[in-house]
């Protein structure tokens, strides 16, 4: 019996080609076959990995703009609240862009709760680098397997493809969560 099912996501063509954007959907839906596989027989040693895996594939797919969702008030909103911790849009996008680069796994814009602001985390890998208690604001996917197809080594254009491509209302619905959560 299936615990949890795969979501579907729309595409975006700006971003992905569709050969890729399935691809990465067919890994992502293996993760959520092998935490299902847990609840038959719980001898999974890398249940943490595969777990984190469907989160982290969830978070960033839903923060990726599709053509049904273009905000430029959201955009602006959260170059507004960038003043909080960072000084400008611009700087907190060169340390996003910093961190992304060298992140082997994922980069995630989140609230820190023992440092009480908000900055980029990179993980090395699905289940390696993560923060206890991060609230996630704005996912990226950096493995290799997420931009390859289109992008070849060039990680730098698909860093800069995504930030061109965030779907700021749903980064700004849940900054406005975690601030409810936190304050
Ligand atoms: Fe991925």
């Amino acid at each position: 019996m299936e615990r949890i099912q795969a979501k579907i996501y729309e595409n975006n063509p700006d971003l992905f080609t569709y050969p890729q954007m399935k691809n990465h959907l067919d890994l992502y839906k293996k993760y959520v076959r092998n935490v299902n596989d847990y609840f038959d027989d719980s001898d999974n040693p890398n249940i943490n990995y595969d777990a984190n895996a469907v989160m982290l594939h969830e978070l960033f797919f839903e923060n990726i703009k599709s053509y049904a969702n273009t905000s430029d008030k959201s955009n602006l909103l959260f170059k507004n609240m960038m003043g909080f911790n960072f000084y400008m849009f611009e700087d907190w996008k060169r340390d996003f862009i910093k961190t992304a680069i060298k992140s082997r796994g994922w980069v995630i814009f989140g609230f820190d709760p023992i440092l009480g602001i908000y900055r980029n985390v990179s993980m090395e890998s699905h289940d390696k680098g993560f923060t206890i208690g991060l609230e996630s604001a704005l996912v990226l996917d950096c493995y290799e397997h997420s931009y390859f197809m289109n992008y070849g080594s060039d990680k730098a254009g698909y860093i800069g493809a995504f930030i061109n491509n965030i779907n700021w209302d749903i980064v700004m619905d849940r900054m406005n969560s975690i601030t409810l959560a936190t304050s």
